[in-house]
């Protein structure tokens, strides 16, 4: 028998792939709607399995299509779907033709029971005729909505999470690494407002800031514990973390927009920084406030080297390399944001 499959999940198309080639099925994969329509039309298979939310045309279009096409009508239709929003989706997809609902995660002997009740009933029946689109439109819309929401909480969710638990396995690596992401990014997010930078770009300035240090998960501890300044061999290992960073967050798509200031978070304005020696505005907006946020860190917190300077000490020094280390414009906005306790 041959079947098509629609999904745009990769896993969930593979997972049907394996339960339907172990019953001796010939199985065909599109990942969306419009793919799906093509591939019908150009060999119409036995049997359609199609999800519900997919990008260009979901499930209730492909399936409204192939339920008006001519040649493609009686093939049957299993239509089933992620997130069970009460029996609206069911009745919406049967009343556009769907011989077979099921709910996901789809179980394998419920799928092959209804496949075998289709083949029983013979080649499916003419769909009735489709009527009340705009009934139709408004129901799809409503469903649509209403996971889209989902999905976007689930997504920040995730998102967030993925987020702290990277900032908590940095700060696990030693105790004189603890909170200086979530430090860094407070104290650039109070100059970010004093510079007049939009909500956006501030949100992103956080983001950078908790995961500007993360490739130091992949530098040794105990040259993170040293109690001495470093040597040049030991410097020159710990120069790699910005670059060790873009490595590990780069698999992330949500993140991509951020590798620049996580990249560039060590040149100097005059250009004697690392990993590029990039200098003065071709350094990126983030990295040069990064880099302000956390060299100042760096001297007012205790080091295993040395003991912490105060605030008005570390506003001379942030002055005193103004221009060579720092962008002017922003260590002023940096020291007339002040480093108060209160959190953004
Ligand atoms: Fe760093």
């Amino acid at each position: 028998m041959k079947v098509l499959i629609a999904d745009d999940n990769p896993n969930d198309r593979y997972i049907l792939r394996l339960i339907l080639t172990a019953r001796g099925c010939e199985v065909r994969e599109a990942e969306n709607g419009r793919l799906a329509l093509a591939e019908a039309l150009a060999s119409p298979p036995d049997l359609i399995v199609s999800d519900a939310l997919m990008p260009e045309m979901d499930g209730f279009r492909f399936l409204r299509e192939v339920k008006r096409h001519q040649v493609l009508m009686r093939i049957p239709f299993i239509f089933y779907s992620a997130v069970y929003t009460g029996d609206n989706e069911e009745k919406l997809a049967r009343s556009l033709g769907a011989e077979a609902f099921i709910v996901k995660p789809m179980d394998p002997e419920e799928l092959w029971h209804e496949i075998e009740r289709l083949l029983a009933a013979g080649k499916s029946a003419p769909s009735p005729a489709v009527t009340g689109e705009e009934a139709y439109l408004k129901e799809y819309s409503n469903i649509v909505v209403r996971k889209l929401e989902e999905k976007v909480r689930e997504l920040e969710e995730l998102y967030l999470t993925l987020t702290r638990v990277l900032v908590t396995t940095l700060d696990a690596k030693s105790p004189w690494t603890k909170g200086h992401s979530v430090r860094v990014a407070e104290y650039a997010v109070r100059a970010a407002v004093a510079a007049g930078f939009d909500v956006g770009k501030i949100n992103r300035i956080k983001l950078a800031c908790l995961l500007h240090d993360i490739g130091k998960i992949g530098t040794y501890d105990f040259l993170l514990d040293k109690p001495e300044r470093l040597n040049n061999e030991e410097f020159a290992v710990v120069k790699l973390h910005p670059d060790k960073g873009v490595e590990i967050i780069s698999e992330i798509k949500q993140f991509s927009d951020i590798i620049p200031a996580i990249r560039h978070h060590h040149e100097w304005f005059d250009g004697c920084g690392y990993p590029t020696g990039l200098a003065g505005d071709s350094i990126p907006l983030h990295a040069r406030l990064i880099s302000i946020a956390d060299s100042y860190d760096a001297m007012t917190a205790d080091r295993p080297y040395r003991r912490a300077i105060d605030r008005d000490s570390a506003f001379r020094e942030l002055r005193r390399c103004s221009g060579s280390q720092f962008d002017p414009r922003l260590v002023e906005d940096f020291i007339r944001a002040g480093t108060g306790d209160r959190c953004y």
